[in-house]
């Protein structure tokens, strides 16, 4: 029969193992890494399907570092990747939206640095709207052995070994980049495997789509009001969901933009620069397309705190670069 005729899929440990063999000198630690993070995903992925029915909906009760209410899920979700990672053994440090400060695990001879964004989107998840993890993968700066700093999480994000996401979505999606492209795959429930069903993902250099929360068009800046009524001008199609992950995932497969300009309420903008502009810049820089904060390029910013704040213009090329230009012309 037809289903019999396909040929046997790629898993993502097959992929990952296949990748290794192309560098000699690979001692596995990442390898090993990227399938810590996959299997978290798995177990979060659990959590949030059985969402209503398993009392994680809702709020926690808490404000986090960002001063934002934490959701229960906020929280399980942070402690599943910790607890991966810690118990994974090839991270040393890591950063999270969801805690104020760097968390050494104690595995001072790991290499590796981890920020994380465990559940984004999560003012979408009592309505059952998707959502989404990113991550973001740095080398230590600090020599092995030592207690891990500050400093080793404070790096410019073009020093990114990997990045990437899950998208818990109408199906969910592990996408990822170690620089050499841009992989994407999708989980089968039955076989508990995610297998390769986007290979090397490149962003068209223009699309017809832009999304930002137009509520706030009033606060952003004249540039950007500018590019969104040349946008409307141009009859292109408006989509927001509100999950970064989600948008920044249609855009990259369909072409187009996705805004998030400094407010009144947010003057340096609303998204966090290492848990969630690093790590999608990283990923549609390897996939075609640019990310800026309408000064310069996102990764190219050294950050001087962790939980750090940037406007984010990030999509196809021609689009980002047209804002680039208003922007520039404002200033
Ligand atoms: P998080 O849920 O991790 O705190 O991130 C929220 C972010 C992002 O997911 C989303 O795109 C954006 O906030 C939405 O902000 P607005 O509600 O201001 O549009
Ligand atoms: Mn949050
Ligand atoms: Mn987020
Ligand atoms: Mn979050």
């Amino acid at each position: 029969n037809d289903q019999l005729a396909l040929p046997v899929g790629i898993t993502l440990d097959r992929f990952i193992m296949r990748n290794e063999a192309d560098f000699p000198f690979a001692t596995g630690e990442l390898s090993q890494l990227l399938r810590d993070i996959a299997l978290a995903g798995k177990i979060v992925n659990r959590d949030i399907n059985r969402g209503g029915l398993a009392d994680i909906s809702g709020q926690f009760g808490s404000q986090n570092i960002q001063g934002e209410q934490q959701m229960k899920l906020d929280v399980i979700a942070n402690i599943r990747f910790i607890r991966a990672l810690k118990n994974g053994g090839e991270v040393c440090a890591i950063i999270s939206e969801e805690d104020p400060e760097l968390l050494a695990t104690g595995n001072n001879k790991a290499k590796y640095v981890v920020a994380i964004d465990p559940l984004d989107g999560s003012s979408n998840i009592d309505s059952n709207v998707s959502v989404g993890t990113i991550f973001s993968i740095y080398r230590r700066l600090t020599p092995m052995g030592t207690e891990p700093n500050i400093n080793d999480a404070l790096q410019k994000g073009r020093m990114q070994v990997a990045a990437g996401y899950i998208l818990y979505g109408s199906s969910t999606m592990l996408v990822y980049t170690t620089g050499r492209g841009v992989n994407g795959f999708t989980y089968d429930y039955s076989l508990g495997e995610f297998f390769l069903s986007h290979p090397q993902v490149k962003t068209a250099a223009m699309g017809d789509t832009y999304s930002c929360n137009e509520g706030n068009m009033d606060d952003f800046p004249a540039s950007i009001q500018q590019y969104l009524h040349k946008c409307k001008g141009q009859r292109l199609t408006g989509r927001y969901i509100g999950s970064l992950v989600a948008d920044f995932h249609r855009n990259l497969l369909k072409g187009g933009v996705y805004l998030y300009p400094s407010t009144t309420k947010n003057p340096t903008g609303k998204l966090r620069l290492l848990y969630e502009c690093f790590p999608l810049a990283f990923i549609i820089e390897q996939a075609g397309g640019i990310a800026c904060d309408g000064k310069g390029r996102i990764l190219d910013i050294m950050p001087s705190s962790l939980h750090q704040r940037s406007p984010l213009y990030i999509g196809s090329t021609k689009m980002v670069e047209d804002i680039y230009s208003l922007c520039f012309a404002d200033a």
